[in-house]
């Protein structure tokens, strides 16, 4: 058995006990896979837990435990998971084939669909992952400005590439993380997000930027919240120093609203990135933006303005099989208000389990907007009633993770015992399958979860 490096919590003893056939695959997973995972926010002491399938709003672990699934496929399941429609169009796929190396008549339906929801999509290259997209996005941006220098926001995510690689849960002054060149590095410059002023002085004190790039509704799709005036103001400033905007709708496309980000905050980028939903849960990525932008990837055009093609192969990008779940789900979004269903979960949800903390008396609150929930568990003990909670009133800093290592792995544990796969201990992402049943079970493990720590004493 894996080494738990714990001992005397009822919560560790419960979930050891649920899940020993996680267990098993887990000592057999650290044979071959560094730390037995896959991406690192599966890592979890003293294993994590090993899906067999899911559906709708459930998922079941290898030893048969149905739980609320709060993950969502990393925001992928839009509408929960196995939908019938992405389920057939994929299948069908299949059975057709999955690599043609040649194009098909499905990519140009998928990226028309692309066209028409999306408020910045003059154009669409398809890419194999969310990473890939925003690796192309600021290449691109680069070839059209012929500036060099990227500004991102502190705890922003936006995959994992070189220019990507830090700043997000540390290196927030800017220098490399292992493996990561110090001259890419220095092509990057990181804020804390929410100050336009800081925006504005950097443009001013040092030119060279190609673009800003941004998780449009706050770091961890809003986790730490940035409203839409940021957003407003970002778009004003980088039009005056000709920065191209490119907004990361990895999460948040198709999801806040058909449109992304961009519909739902009514501010339209240069360039977007999408994955995940865009792909209907398949692996798949794209990057849209302005056709004049993206004209740097067409061979004719660059030809004729005898400037040099961005070389772009890529053996997925728009592969079949993505593009007949995407096609699917993309439909779904148009035509069945899926965003407008997941929404609806994600106020029901923040409203029920924001009651669960009223109720037990903890000075705890679940905020967020959209189809996302976020627990703050208030480190630094601030006065905080669940019933009258405002993340927008507290400073980006207040949103920092919880140094209660113990207390973060127990949250996460207890859910998991009571029923429920949260997104880590800090909340998680609902879809159009998340009913008042799933969400009722959900506020039943938080409850469950609180009195369990109380009983450990570890709140
Ligand atoms: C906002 C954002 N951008 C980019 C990515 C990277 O996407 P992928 O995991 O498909 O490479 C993610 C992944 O979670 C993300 O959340």
């Amino acid at each position: 058995m894996p080494d738990t490096g714990l001992t005397n919590s009822a919560i560790i003893n419960a979930y050891m006990q649920r899940t020993p056939g996680s267990a098993v695959l887990h000592t057999r997973a650290l044979g071959s896979l560094p730390s037995g995972i896959a991406h690192d926010s599966r890592w979890l002491k003293p294993w994590p837990l090993y899906v067999d399938r899911g559906e709708g709003a459930y998922k079941w672990d290898v030893d048969g435990n149905r739980v609320v699934d709060l993950f969502g496929g990393h925001g992928s399941h839009l509408l929960g998971h196995c939908p019938p429609a992405v389920v057939e169009a994929t299948i069908a796929q299949m059975h057709k084939g999955s690599q043609f190396g040649a194009g098909h008549a499905m990519e140009i339906e998928w990226a028309a669909l692309i066209q028409e929801l999306v408020p910045c999509a003059e154009r669409v290259r398809f890419t194999a992952s969310g990473t890939e997209a925003t690796h192309m996005a600021v290449r691109l941006a680069r070839a059209f400005t012929g500036k060099h220098k990227v500004l991102r926001f502190h705890r922003h995510y936006h995959g994992w590439h070189d220019v990507m690689a830090f700043g997000v849960d540390n290196h927030f002054d800017g220098t490399p993380t292992p493996g990561v060149p110090e001259a890419t590095a220095e092509g990057v410059r990181l804020l804390p997000p929410n100050d336009i002023a800081a925006v504005r002085a950097l443009f001013e004190r040092e030119g060279d930027f190609a673009a800003v790039i941004l998780e449009p509704i706050g770091a961890t799709t809003g986790l730490v919240p940035i409203g839409g005036e940021f957003l407003r103001a970002l778009r004003e400033v980088t039009r005056e120093h000709g920065v191209l905007l490119i907004m990361d709708e990895v999460v948040t496309g198709f999801r806040l609203a058909p449109g992304g980000a961009q519909e739902a905050r009514g501010v339209t980028a240069d360039l977007c990135t999408m994955a995940k939903i865009v792909a209907g849960g398949m692996p798949g990525g794209a990057v849209a933006g302005r056709a004049e932008i993206l004209e740097a990837l067409d061979f004719d055009i660059t030809a004729k303005k005898g400037r040099e093609k961005i070389k772009h192969p890529g053996t997925y990008n728009a592969n079949p099989v993505s593009a007949a779940a995407g096609t699917a789900m993309l439909k779904a979004v148009r035509d069945e208000d899926a965003c407008g269903r997941a929404n609806r979960a994600g106020d029901a949800m923040r409203s029920a389990l924001n009651q669960v903390l009223a109720s037990e008396d903890m000075p705890w609150a679940v905020y967020g907007e959209f189809s996302f929930f976020f627990l703050f568990t208030n480190p630094d003990g601030l006065d905080v009633n669940p019933l009258a909670f405002d993340a927008t009133a507290l400073p980006g800093a207040a949103f920092k993770p919880d140094p209660r290592k113990s207390l973060q792995q127990k949250i996460h544990l207890g859910m998991i015992v009571n029923g429920v796969d949260p997104m880590g201990h800090r909340g998680g992402i609902l879809s159009a399958a998340h009913d008042a049943e799933a969400i009722g079970r959900t506020a039943d493990a938080l409850r469950a979860t609180i009195r369990m720590l109380k009983a450990e004493s570890e709140i």
